[in-house]
Parts: C-alpha cells; structure tokens; sequence
C-alpha cells in the first residue's frame, strides 16, 4: 500500500511487504522512543487525537508518538465535552477538524464510524478504535511485540500456535490480530471463550479459507495448552446490551500463575491489550504473573509509542528525514529504562 496521506482503518489494508515496511521504520525510531535521541521531523504538524470513548495508554502513546517526531497534539475525550453532543454529524465534525490538523486519530463507540468520518475528512485519519469492529494500531503494536519475543526464543511468525482467550466477540484487538497474523503461514489459532462469546464467524471462516487453524474452545485449560502466545482479554463489559447480562462472564476465565505452571508450556509468552480487569470478581490476569519474564503486557505497551510513532512517519512521509533533525538528549533520562523482562 501507499502509506504517505493514507486513511488507517482497518489491518485488511496491509500485505506482509507493509508490515515489514512499517516494522523496519520502527525499528529505526526506537532510540528516539528511547529519549536516547531527539527529533523534530514534524515541527509544525498538530494532531488532533479524538477520543469519545475512555481510554489510556492508546490516547497517551498516540500523542506521546507524535510529540516525540516534534509535533503538537490537540485533543478531545469525551462526547459530552465536542459538538458531537450538540447533534453535529461526523461529516461536518471531519470537515471542520481537517481544516485545523495534518492528522486525526480517532476513537469512537460505533463499528463503521471512523471510516464515515475519514470520507469527509481531508487529511488522513487513523482508527484507535471503532466500538468492536477494529483496532488497527494495537494489532501492529502486537505483532512486533510477537515477533521480538519469537525472534528472542529463535523463531518467525509463521507455523504460529496462538490462544486467544476471552471476549472474542466484542474485543477489537482481537479481530484485528487475527486477521492481521492471517497474513503469515500455517497459524495455529485457539480460539478460547465463552459460547456466546465466540469470535465473529466471518472473521473465522477467513482465517480457515486462507489455510490456517482456528479451533473454538468453552475451556481455558485444553485451550492454553501447546501454544507459543497466550493473548488473554478484558470482558467488554461495556458493549453488552445490559450490566446484568455482562456480570454472567465477569470472571470466567482467570489465567494466573499456577494454571500458567500446570498447563502450559514453558516460556509461553503471555500477553493482553490492557487495561486488564483487576477487580476481584474479575482477573483474567491474575498479577501473581507479574514477575513471570514470560509477561510481556509492558513490552506491548512500550512498543505501543514506537509502532505509533511509524504509522505517523510513513503516513506524513517523513520516515526518510527523522534523522536529519535530530540531536542527543541532554536531560537527565535514567527513568527512561525498558520495561524488562
Ligand atoms: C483495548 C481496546 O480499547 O480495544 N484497549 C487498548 O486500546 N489497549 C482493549 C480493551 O479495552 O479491553
């Protein structure tokens, strides 16, 4: 694909030579994550980072990604404090933003919304995530994560055996991972959750059509085992018609180190999109797990800023100048140590 001035919504955009692409930009971009250097490739450029549903780590690293390329972010978190509340539609609110930014991010509740948006919109918009439909840049920032903790026991993506447990229904990371590995060869998929949460069966069949393994699981044991990625998920409790009916699924399915010791093999890397539930009825990643070297959540979220701050290169097409406008840090950066293990 052409990245310079293109939409980013949905991973069914990218081949394999494109993730190598992106992943080789990023690459090159992580001593300025790092703070080891700095840069000011995009000084000028605004980002407008639109967020209308609630959100941490995905708001904070898009606009950390674009001020560490040298930008500016503005930003809007909540329906009720933009024009959407007033009645405004999503095409008159693209207009309008397109006309103060060089690039929108875009968060919102509706399946389909970020893509009406960015046809009314004159400079490209990236999807952070539309209600349970997709998650463009967590699949990406997930698979370089999967890849570096392949490469570190020794092998590639293909021939992949991956557990995807959890709500597969409504989670978006999910779908877009899945769909997003299908790219590669021979992956092996379990697919772990409840009956009324089983993944989307068109996502599904597209996997099977392309040649790989999906198999549904109800249980978490049979599901972890013999597996080399365990990617446990959060219940979208707030995609659910009711809470009563989103309390039937708080809790099924709790991963925590003594199942992990009992079922699964060694080194299994373990991953989840955060944020993960930790109130007590709920768990699906117990924080006993926190010291396993095999926990690579905050390995995720720090090449979450590095994966982001790709997407904006390649997308401004400035990826080839980064490094014209740098320089070293000159303050004190001894916080800036990875997440390790
Ligand atoms: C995910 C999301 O918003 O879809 N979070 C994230 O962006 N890292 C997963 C979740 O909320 O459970």
């Amino acid at each position: 694909m052409e990245f310079r001035g293109a939409h980013i919504l949905s991973v069914d955009q990218f081949d394999r030579a494109d993730i190598e692409t992106l992943f080789a930009v990023a690459d090159d971009l992580r001593a300025y994550a790092a703070r080891m250097r700095i840069t000011r490739v995009l000084q000028g450029a605004i980002l407008s980072n639109m967020f209308f549903e609630p959100s941490t780590r995905t708001r904070i690293s898009f606009g950390s990604a674009f001020n560490l390329l040298g930008g500016e972010v503005r930003e809007t978190t909540e329906v009720k404090a933009s024009s959407l509340a007033k009645g405004e539609s999503l095409e008159d609110t693209a207009r309008v933003l397109s006309g103060y930014s060089d690039v929108i991010v875009m968060r919102h509740p509706e399946a389909g919304s970020v893509a009406e948006f960015a046809q009314a919109s004159r400079v490209p918009v990236i999807n952070a995530g539309d209600g349970p439909n997709e998650h463009p840049s967590q699949a990406l920032l997930d698979l370089y994560t999967i890849v570096q903790e392949m490469a570190g026991r020794g092998q590639g993506i293909d021939g992949l055996r991956i557990a995807l447990v959890g709500d597969l229904r409504y989670g978006r990371a999910v779908h877009s991972l899945c769909k997003l590995l299908a790219l590669y060869e021979d992956i092996d998929y379990h697919l772990v959750s409840p009956p009324d949460l089983e993944a989307p069966t068109e996502i599904v069949q597209s996997l099977r059509q392309r040649g790989h393994r999906a198999a549904a699981y109800h249980e978490l044991e049979p599901g972890i085992n013999n597996v080399d990625i365990l990617y446990v998920t959060r219940t979208q409790e707030e995609r659910f018609p009711s809470q009563a009916e989103a309390n039937r699924y708080r809790g099924l399915f709790r991963l925590n180190q003594a199942i992990y010791t009992e079922h699964c093999q060694p080194n299994t890397v373990i991953m989840h999109p955060l944020p993960r539930d930790s109130r007590s009825a709920a768990q699906e990643l117990d924080a006993d797990l926190n010291e396993n070297p095999n926990l690579a959540i905050f390995r995720q979220t720090d090449n979450g800023v590095i994966v982001r701050m790709a997407i904006f290169a390649l997308v401004l097409d400035v990826a080839g100048a980064v490094h014209d406008h740098a320089h070293p840090v000159t303050w004190y950066t001894a916080k800036r140590t990875p997440n390790e293990p």
